[in-house]
C-alpha cells in the first residue's frame, strides 16, 4: 500500500511514522499545501492509495500567532487543506485528516461535568482565528464519502517534546484549572492507524475518556516525576489577559470510538498520563530531579523549613539528609515529624561530607549552612569567613570527588550587593558586589567558591540571594522573632540606630518555593535574586508588631548599617515564582506561632537571643 504523507517535519507526523511503516510504503509529499496545482500534480504522480493529512500552521510559539497571521493560515489550514480533501475525493483517494477538537466550547447544554460533544455536534468555538478556520473545513468536507477525520485536543506524548501538552503547561508561570478532553497519543495513534488501514471514514473524537484538568497532570507529575516540582493557577480573566486567541475548553465523546474497538479499553486521561509518567520519568524534562538530597543547615530555620515541604505527605517520597553542626539556632525539633537522616556534623568535615554523599548517593545538595546573624559577625567575624567561606569551600572540594552528585544550590544573601544607592531600579544579580559587613562579605566569598567550583569542576551549580526572611522557626537573634517575644514579655523594642533602613521581607514558604523552582528549573551558572514586595523600616517592623503606639528603644547602631536592599527578581520570575505571601498574613501566622509554641524544646537557651543590646 501506498501512503503519501503531508506534513514531513510536524510532530504528529513524526509520531505516526513508525506505526504508518508497518501498514504500508511511505511517501512524504514534497509539496505544500497552499500551492494547490503542485499538491494535484503530485497525487496524479505519487498516485498513493491513502493520504494521510497533518500539515498545517498551529502558530509558534502558540495559536496566537495565527491571530497576525490570518492570510497564511487562511492559505494553508483553510484552502489548501479544502483543495486536498477535494482532490482526493475526485479522485477516489481515502484522506485521513489529522484536525482539531479544538472547534467545541463548554455551553448550557455540554457544560463541565455534563454530556461530552459527540461527532454529530456541530462546532460552536470560534474564538480563535486557527479554530474558525478548522471549524470551516471539518464543516463543509465532513460529508464527503473518502475522509477519515480525527479531532485531536491537547496532544500528550509525556516525554520531552516541546509540543507535548505535559511539556507545555510545565513550562507555564501559571495555569488555567479546566477539565478537558486530552489526546494521549501513545494510547491512540496504534488505533488511528488501524482505522486508516481498513479505510474507516467519518469523523472520529480521537481523544481519551474523561477529561482531565490542568492541576490533575501537573499534581500527578509533582507526585510521580519531580518531587519539588510546583505550579500556579490563575481564573480565566487573568488568563485572558496574557494570551491573544481564546482558547477553547471542552469534553469530547469516545463512545464512538470505543464501539469501533469493542475488545480495546482505551484508558482514561488521567491514568495514561500517569502511567507514562513512570515509563518516562529521566527523559520527561531533561530538567535535574532530585532522589536524593543533602541539606546542609538543615535544622536551621530556612532549612528545616525546606526540609519539611519536601518530606511533607503528598510529595514524591525522596531521600533527604540533613547535616548540621546543630549550633544554638538550630532545631531538631523542626524535623521531629519528618522522615529524615540527621547527621550531626561540620561541613568542612571533608571526610564526613564524603563519605555522606556516596553512602546515600546524593545527586542534590542544597547548602543553607552558615553564620547568619549580621551583629555576630562584627564580634566574631572570623567564625564566618571559617564557616561560610572556608566551609563551604571544603563542601564544594568534597563535590568533586563525588560523581552521584549533579546539583548544588547554593543559599546567599541580598546582602552580598551591599547598600542600595540607585533607587530607581533594583539591583540585578550580575552587578558589582559590595558587601558592607563581614557577614555579607564571608557570603560573597563563598558566592565565588561556587562560580570558581561550576567552571573549574563542571558543577552544576546555582546561586539564589534572598531578601530577609522571616516565619515560624527562626531563632530569636533575628529582628522579627525578636521583636515578637520581647513584645510578649512587655520588653521595649530595641531599634538600632534610627530605625529608618529598610529592608525587604520574605515570609518562609514563599522562599521555599523559589528555592524548588530553582532547583527544578535554574540554569547551571546562574544567580536568582528572591525578592518580597514588602519593604518595611525597623520602625515600620515595630508599629506592625506592637502597634503604633509601641514603647522602642534607640540603642547604637551597627558599625555600617545598610539603609536598604533592593532586589530586582524579574529572572526568578520567568522560571515561574511569584510572592504569594502578604507582610501581614505572614506576620499574622508567624505570631501564633510564637505565642503558641513551647520555644524550650525548639532552642532550650533561646532566651539568651532576647537580651538587651546595648
Ligand atoms: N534568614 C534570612 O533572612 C536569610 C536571607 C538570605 C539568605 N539567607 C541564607 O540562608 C541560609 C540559611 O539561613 P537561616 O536563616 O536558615 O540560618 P540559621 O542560622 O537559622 O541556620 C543555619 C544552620 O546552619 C547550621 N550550621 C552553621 N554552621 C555550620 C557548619 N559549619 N556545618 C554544619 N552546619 C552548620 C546551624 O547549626 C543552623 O542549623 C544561610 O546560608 C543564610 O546566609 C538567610
Amino acid at each position: 500500500m501506498k501512503i503519501l504523507v503531508f506534513g514531513r517535519n510536524g510532530w504528529i507526523a513524526g509520531q505516526i511514522h513508525p506505526l504508518l511503516t508497518r501498514v504500508g510504503d511511505i511517501v512524504y509529499a514534497a509539496s505544500r499545501l497552499q500551492d494547490q496545482d503542485a499538491v494535484s500534480a503530485e497525487l496524479d504522480a505519487v498516485s498513493p492509495d491513502k493520504v494521510i493529512l497533518c500539515a498545517g500552521i498551529t502558530g509558534r510559539p502558540n495559536v496566537d500567532w495565527c491571530e497576525t497571521h490570518v492570510e497564511e493560515t487562511m492559505a494553508v489550514n483553510y484552502y489548501g487543506t479544502l483543495h486536498l480533501i477535494t482532490a482526493c475525493n475526485e479522485r477516489g483517494i481515502h484522506i485521513t485528516n489529522f484536525a482539531t477538537g479544538c472547534i467545541f466550547q463548554y455551553d448550557d447544554t455540554h457544560p463541565i461535568g455534563g454530556s461530552a460533544f459527540t461527532e454529530e455536534d456541530i462546532p460552536n468555538f470560534f474564538g480563535s482565528v486557527y479554530s474558525r478556520f478548522k471549524a470551516a473545513v471539518e464543516t463543509a468536507t465532513k460529508s464527503l464519502p473518502n475522509q477519515l477525520l480525527f479531532r485531536i485536543r491537547m496532544p500528550i506524548t509525556c516525554d520531552s517534546s516541546p509540543r507535548c501538552f505535559v511539556t507545555k503547561i510545565a513550562n507555564y508561570n501559571k495555569i488555567v484549572d479546566i477539565p478537558n478532553s486530552v489526546s494521549v497519543l501513545p494510547d491512540l495513534l496504534p488505533l488511528a492507524v488501524e482505522m486508516i488501514r481498513s479505510g474507516d471514514v467519518g469523523v472520529y473524537n480521537l481523544v481519551n475518556p474523561e477529561p482531565v484538568s490542568h492541576t490533575q497532570i501537573l499534581d500527578a507529575y509533582a507526585e510521580i516525576v519531580d518531587p519539588l516540582f510546583l505550579y500556579n493557577v490563575m481564573d480565566m480573566a487573568e488568563h485572558n489577559t496574557v494570551v491573544k486567541a481564546g482558547r477553547s475548553n471542552n469534553a469530547l465523546c469516545t463512545a464512538k470510538l470505543q464501539i469501533r474497538f469493542p475488545g480495546i479499553t482505551i484508558p482514561t486521561a488521567v491514568s495514561s498520563i500517569r502511567n507514562l509518567f513512570e515509563r518516562n520519568m529521566p527523559a520527561l524534562r531533561g530538567q535535574h530531579i532530585p532522589r536524593s538530597i543533602l541539606v546542609t543547615g538543615g535544622c536551621g530555620f530556612i532549612g528545616s523549613g525546606f526540609v519539611r515541604f519536601v518530606k511533607s505527605p503528598q510529595r514524591k517520597p525522596i531521600s533527604v539528609i540533613v547535616l548540621d553542626r546543630m549550633d544554638a539556632c538550630s532545631s531538631r525539633m523542626s524535623l521531629h515529624d519528618c522522615d529524615v537522616t540527621i547527621i550531626e556534623g561540620d561541613i568542612a568535615d571533608i571526610e564526613k561530607v564524603s563519605h555522606i554523599l556516596a553512602e546515600h548517593n546524593v545527586d542534590t545538595i542544597v547548602h543553607f549552612a552558615a553564620q547568619t546573624h549580621v551583629d555576630a559577625s562584627f564580634e566574631s567575624a572570623f567564625a564566618f569567613t571559617e564557616t561560610n567561606v572556608l566551609g563551604t569551600h571544603k563542601l564544594l572540594h568534597a563535590t568533586t570527588t563525588a560523581p552521584s552528585v549533579k546539583r548544588f544550590i547554593h543559599m546567599s544573601t541580598d546582602e552580598v550587593y551591599g547598600e542600595t544607592t540607585d533607587h530607581t531600579s533594583g539591583v540585578k544579580e550580575d552587578v558589582f558586589l559590595q558587601p558592607t559587613n563581614p557577614y555579607a562579605a564571608s557570603k560573597v566569598g563563598a558566592e565565588a567558591l561556587v562560580c570558581a567550583y561550576q567552571k573549574s569542576y563542571g558543577l552544576n551549580a546555582v546561586i539564589i540571594r534572598a531578601n530577609n526572611v522571616y516565619g515560624p522557626g527562626q531563632y530569636p537573634e533575628k529582628l522579627i522573632p525578636r521583636f515578637l517575644l520581647r513584645h510578649q514579655l512587655g520588653l521595649p523594642l530595641q531599634v538600632q540606630g534610627s530605625g529608618h533602613q529598610t529592608r525587604h521581607f520574605l515570609y518562609l514558604s514563599d522562599a521555599i518555593r523559589a528555592i524548588c523552582v530553582v532547583v527544578s528549573r535554574g540554569l547551571s551558572g546562574s544567580i536568582y535574586n528572591i525578592a518580597s514586595k514588602d519593604e518595611l523600616s525597623v520602625l515600620g517592623v515595630a508599629k506592625k508588631i506592637g502597634g503604633s503606639t509601641v514603647s522602642s528603644v534607640h540603642v547604637s547602631d551597627r558599625k555600617f548599617n545598610d539603609q536598604r536592599y533592593w532586589v530586582d527578581d524579574q529572572k526568578l520570575r520567568s522560571i515561574g515564582w511569584t510572592q504569594e505571601t502578604s507582610f501581614d498574613m505572614g506576620l499574622k501566622t508567624t505570631r501564633e506561632w510564637y505565642a503558641t509554641t513551647e520555644l524550650i524544646s525548639y532552642w532550650p537557651s533561646y532566651k539568651i537571643a532576647l537580651h538587651d543590646l546595648d
